[in-house]
């Protein structure tokens, strides 16, 4: 048995610092030599998260957008050219779409990237697979390096460093973690999330680290950071927000928005018709208005986190940056407990 830790097990040490303004903190991250951006955040390629508005806010706000899959490729296409022909970019947008491993992925993937696509995401919940090495290397022998290629999901280092050498560029960690996921339950599989970024953070190959599923907090984020990972993927922190898709209902006295996992059996029925394994839920989150105001403040969590290790750049943090684990004392701690002291 091995043991494994997720991101309520840990903390990161306060250390030394001599940063005056949390404002001289670089965010930066690269995805590959071609394409940085100011904010190390990626926005899911699910249907209640990452719709044109979506992606062109990311690209505007210093993040990424995926384009989800599941519409027609004419309907997709239309998608990139909507915030490509956008007058308020100017040229230098990445725009990511994700497709299949199976069925018109290749169609899809030749005719996004006709259209402007720069980032093509393989987006499959089970990405060491059989299916994943042909779609990457077929991919790859028909669009070239024009494009940038992420793949995922996994857990795994070894399949971190397959993926790599099938030809992924940047590849998504974390299975079952993600807070609509009911893969675990489901199937008894996964690995809490910040384990495999720990695990996959060791990989030789030089391909770049999203980990995805299961961040709440930017307090997560910054953990994710400091374990290793380039990137984070956002979904429920993003969803409900007014430029995800889908109306605002009323609901529980408040305003609210769908959020929901594409294997959970509505999505399944409306995207393809019938519903395999249920591996994920649907649910509303509140309405939290403007995407910039929900990254402004992840962002302003984020730059004090590197502030509190010493950090001037997401290199330090993760050179600098020491873990310690928290008892289930330490866990309850370091919740805000006010309530408790009433007991
Ligand atoms: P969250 O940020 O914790 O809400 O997790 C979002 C991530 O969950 C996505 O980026 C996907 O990797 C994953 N995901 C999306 N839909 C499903 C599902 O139905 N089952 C399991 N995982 C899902």
């Amino acid at each position: 048995m091995i043991n494994s830790v997720c991101f309520d097990d840990v903390l990161l040490v306060p250390q030394f610092s001599d940063i005056i303004s949390r404002k001289e903190i670089d965010l930066v991250s690269c995805i590959d030599n071609r394409y940085r951006f100011r904010l190390p955040i990626i926005s899911s390629p699910m249907d209640t998260v990452t719709g044109t508005k979506m992606a062109h806010a990311m690209s505007d706000l210093g993040g990424l957008g995926i384009i989800h899959r599941y519409n027609t490729i004419a309907d997709q296409v239309a998608m990139v050219n909507s915030v490509l022909d956008n007058d308020y970019l100017e040229g230098n947008e990445v725009i990511g779409v994700a497709v299949g491993a199976s069925g018109d992925y290749l169609e899809r993937a030749s005719l996004l990237a006709s259209a402007g696509a720069k980032v093509i995401c393989v987006d499959i919940a089970h990405g060491h697979h059989a299916l994943m090495r042909h779609a990457l290397k077929t991919i790859r022998n028909t669009l070239g390096n024009s494009v940038h290629i992420m793949a995922g999901n996994v857990a795994t280092l070894k399949a971190f460093n397959d993926l790599s050498d099938w030809g992924a560029d940047s590849i998504r960690v974390g299975i079952g973690g993600g807070s609509i996921c009911s893969t675990r339950i489901q199937t008894g599989h996964g690995m809490p999330t910040l384990q495999s970024i720990l695990d996959c953070a060791k990989s030789d190959r030089d391909t770049t680290l999203i980990a995805d599923g299961g961040i709440r907090t930017s307090g997560d984020i910054v953990k994710a950071l400091a374990a290793g990972a380039d990137f984070v993927m956002l979904g429920s922190l993003l969803a409900g927000t007014e430029e995800s898709p889908g109306d605002t209902i009323f609901s529980n006295g408040g305003q609210r928005k769908v959020y929901r996992g594409m294997a959970s059996k509505d999505a399944q029925l409306e995207w393809r018709g019938h519903a395999a394994s249920e591996e994920g839920v649907s649910s509303t989150v509140p309405y939290k208005g403007d995407l910039k105001d929900v990254l402004d403040s992840l962002e302003k969590g984020i730059r004090s986190g590197l502030s509190y290790t010493g950090a001037n750049n997401l290199k330090e943090l993760r050179s600098k940056s020491r873990f310690i684990k928290q008892s289930s004392a330490g866990q309850r701690e370091s919740f805000t407990h006010i309530m408790l002291n009433d007991m």
